[in-house]
Order: C-alpha cells, then sequence, then structure tokens
C-alpha cells in the first residue's frame, strides 16, 4: 500500500518546487510589472505613515513618495503604490536586548526581509523607539542593526530604502543615547519625530504645544551640528494633538496641570479630525500661542472639566514645513495620514485638503 520510499521523494520534491514557485511568483497586480520593487530616487521625499484606516486611496498621492505601514499588508495598496512609483515599505520595532545577539539579529533581519519579498514591498522603517546607554551593548547593537538590515535590503531588493526614525533631537533626548551620525550614514534617511515634545521643557506644569517650533527647528540644528548631512533627514511633523485635563484655567489661558498628568492618562493623543470637530463646540474657538506658534482651545467636558488641546494645523504645519527647502533637508512626512477625515462633508474635505498642501508650503 501507498507509495515506495522513493516515489514519496519525487512527490515531496514536487510539492516543494510548486511551493518555491507559488511563493515567488504570485503577484496580486493586474499587471505583474507593479511587483517589481520601485527603482527610482526622487529628490524630494513625503514620508506617509499609514496605521490603520482604510482610506488610503484618497490620501494625496501627487506628493507622496514613501509609505511606511504600521497597518496589515493590502495587495491592493502595493498595487496602487507602485502604479504611482511609491514605494511601500514595512515598520517595526526588535527587542534590543535580543538582538545584542549577532545570531538573533541576522535572524530577525532575515525574517524581515523575506516578509517584504514575499510582499512586493520595498524596504523598512527601523522604528526602535527604546531607551538606550551610550557605549552599552544595546548601542554597538543598534548601529549594527542599521548598518546589516540596509545592507540586507539593498542587496536582496534592488533600489529599496531603509529608514531610521529619531526623537525630534539628538543628544540623549528621551534616553535614546544612539550613534546618530553613525545610524544617518548607514541608512537611508533619518525620519525625525518632530513631535511629543514634553511640556516638561517649560519650568510650570502647563499644557504646551506638542511640536513647538522653537525647538522643532533646534532639533535640526543639533543634528546638522553633529555632522549629519541635511539630505539624511527628513521633518516628522504630527497630524495629532494632545487634549490635556486642567486643574485651574488662568485668565490668560494657561492650562495648570495635575502634577500626576503627564504620568497617567491625563493627556490624551487626539487624531486631526476629532479636534476639528471639538473645535466647533470649543469654549475659547482657535487660539494661538505665537510664542510656541501652535493653535490650541478650550473645552469643557460633560462633567464640566475644562479641558485644553494643542495641535497642529496648517499654519503651525507650513510655518515648521518652510524650513525643510531653507534648510535643504530630504522632505517632510507625517505621523499619521489615517487621522485626517476623508469623508465626503465639504468642510472636512477643505480641512484635509489644506493639511495636505501645507506640507509643501
Ligand atoms: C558610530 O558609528 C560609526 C559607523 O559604524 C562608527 O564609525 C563610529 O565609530 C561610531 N561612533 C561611536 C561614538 O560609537
Ligand atoms: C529659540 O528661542 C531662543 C530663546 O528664546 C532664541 O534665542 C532662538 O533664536 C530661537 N530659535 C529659533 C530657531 O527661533
Ligand atoms: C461647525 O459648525 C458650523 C455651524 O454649525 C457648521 O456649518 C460646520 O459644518 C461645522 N464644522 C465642522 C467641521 O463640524
Amino acid at each position: 500500500m501507498g507509495l515506495p520510499p522513493a516515489g514519496l521523494g519525487a512527490l515531496w520534491s514536487l510539492l516543494f518546487l510548486m511551493k518555491i514557485l507559488l511563493c515567488s511568483s504570485l503577484c496580486p497586480c493586474l499587471d505583474p510589472a507593479l511587483c517589481e520593487p520601485v527603482a527610482e530616487t526622487r529628490d524630494f521625499e513625503v514620508f506617509v505613515f499609514h496605521v490603520r484606516e482604510k482610506n488610503w486611496l484618497l490620501y494625496d498621492w501627487t506628493q507622496i513618495t514613501t509609505v511606511a505601514t504600521f497597518a496589515e499588508y493590502e495587495p491592493d495598496l502595493m498595487c496602487f503604490a507602485h502604479s504611482k512609483g511609491v514605494r511601500y515599505v514595512l515598520s517595526g520595532d526588535v527587542s534590543l536586548k535580543d538582538i545584542v545577539d549577532p545570531k538573533i539579529r541576522t535572524a530577525w533581519i532575515t525574517e524581515k526581509l523575506e516578509l517584504a519579498q514575499s510582499q512586493f514591498m520595498d524596504g523598512f522603517n527601523l522604528d526602535i523607539e527604546q531607551p538606550v546607554l551610550k557605549g552599552s551593548p544595546e548601542y554597538y547593537a543598534l548601529t549594527a542593526l542599521v548598518q546589516e538590515t540596509t545592507e540586507a535590503f539593498h542587496r536582496e531588493i534592488p533600489g529599496s530604502q531603509v529608514t531610521f526614525d529619531v526623537p525630534w533631537a539628538p543628544n540623549c533626548v528621551a534616553a535614546r543615547c544612539y550613534n546618530y551620525t553613525g545610524i544617518a550614514d548607514l541608512c537611508d534617511f533619518l525620519f525625525v519625530m518632530s513631535y511629543d515634545m514634553p511640556p516638561q521643557l517649560f519650568t510650570e506644569w502647563v499644557a504646551g504645544a506638542n511640536s513647538p517650533y522653537n525647538e522643532t527647528l533646534t532639533g535640526y540644528d543639533q543634528f546638522i551640528n553633529l555632522g549629519i548631512n541635511p539630505k539624511k533627514l527628513v521633518m516628522g511633523i504630527p497630524w495629532y494633538g494632545y487634549d490635556y485635563e486642567c486643574l485651574k484655567l488662568t485668565k490668560d489661558n494657561k492650562c495648570i496641570l495635575f502634577k500626576e498628568s503627564l504620568l497617567d492618562s491625563a493627556a490624551q493623543q487626539v487624531p486631526y479630525s476629532t479636534i476639528m470637530k471639538q473645535l466647533n463646540s470649543s469654549l475659547s474657538g482657535r487660539l494661538w500661542d505665537d510664542f510656541q506658534k501652535s493653535p490650541f482651545f478650550n473645552y469643557l467636558d460633560t462633567q464640566g472639566n475644562i479641558h485644553q488641546v494643542w495641535y497642529d494645523d496648517p499654519e503651525s504645519i507650513s510655518l515648521k514645513a518652510a524650513y525643510v527647502p531653507k534648510r535643504s533637508l530630504r522632505g517632510i512626512g507625517m505621523w499619521n495620514a489615517d487621522t485626517l477625515d476623508y469623508s465626503s462633508d465639504p468642510v472636512s474635505k477643505k480641512q484635509t485638503k489644506m493639511m495636505w498642501q501645507a506640507l509643501t508650503p
């Protein structure tokens, strides 16, 4: 009964061969040419984080050059992006403690590379937001990770892009003491997260801008002063804001915070679409802080507590974005493209269009 061992061996070889053929040739696009990785490089990057919503078709594809995804892989998005000459790259994190071991590091890179290849993707965005001590094993492992990931992707996927997310300034900001110059040299470019700048920067416990103008620009100056080529820096701006519950609001609109605010959930991230809806029913309407160059407003919640919301809108974004050509940076991008209202409501449509336009004022 059954197949003799030799026959079984042959059958397994055949199945194995079929598996290879299937895995390497199942292009989901109508035009198989769209499964080729994007090869051209563009002078100006518009780097977009896509996180969860399904509204990517309504993004401004006349501007985008790269979509980095935290969402599930979508073959339709890959085919569409490639039809526009746009790179579609994976994003992700790995525990630095683990990848101090070169074997584990290589295995992680191989896994990500194979995933990208099997999905016809164009690179990887390394989003390692972990504290690192200067000179620690993790410090060296991180630089090696960037080098080895970039080498592997560039070798195996011609034209592919490997990028690295950094906080708004170097010099151990957010306890991230990285080898910034080494990392910038070893990958295609850095995405600078010019947001989540804590109000602790100020001496008082008051709510403040998520991405204040002065600190934002100072951050780029610091990267450049380290010797990093401006063409290795993409400005990351926030398409979200923070909602603070105030202990009290002073006459000049200072939202005094509960001391524990920044430790617990009293400061909530809010998407731009929600902010625009709240603004309409706020107590104050849109206010402008000329020192931080950021809009904000006050509102009362249903329990009667006062809140202050700090956010970015086309005015504050254009001011920062003007620095990109002025300092010859590589481009601009946002966390994250999904936060706008892509509905057909005419007011929302106009707001959404203006947010995209503010990237290149
Ligand atoms: C940073 O990385 C580069 C590239 O690997 C290396 O040449 C340099 O020595 C490193 N610098 C420090 C301070 O570790
Ligand atoms: C930032 O603020 C400091 C101190 O107020 C000022 O000296 C500096 O010129 C400002 N920098 C920018 C880029 O506006
Ligand atoms: C804000 O309120 C006005 C008047 O009620 C309305 O016409 C407009 O559509 C609202 N805008 C948004 C974004 O909800």
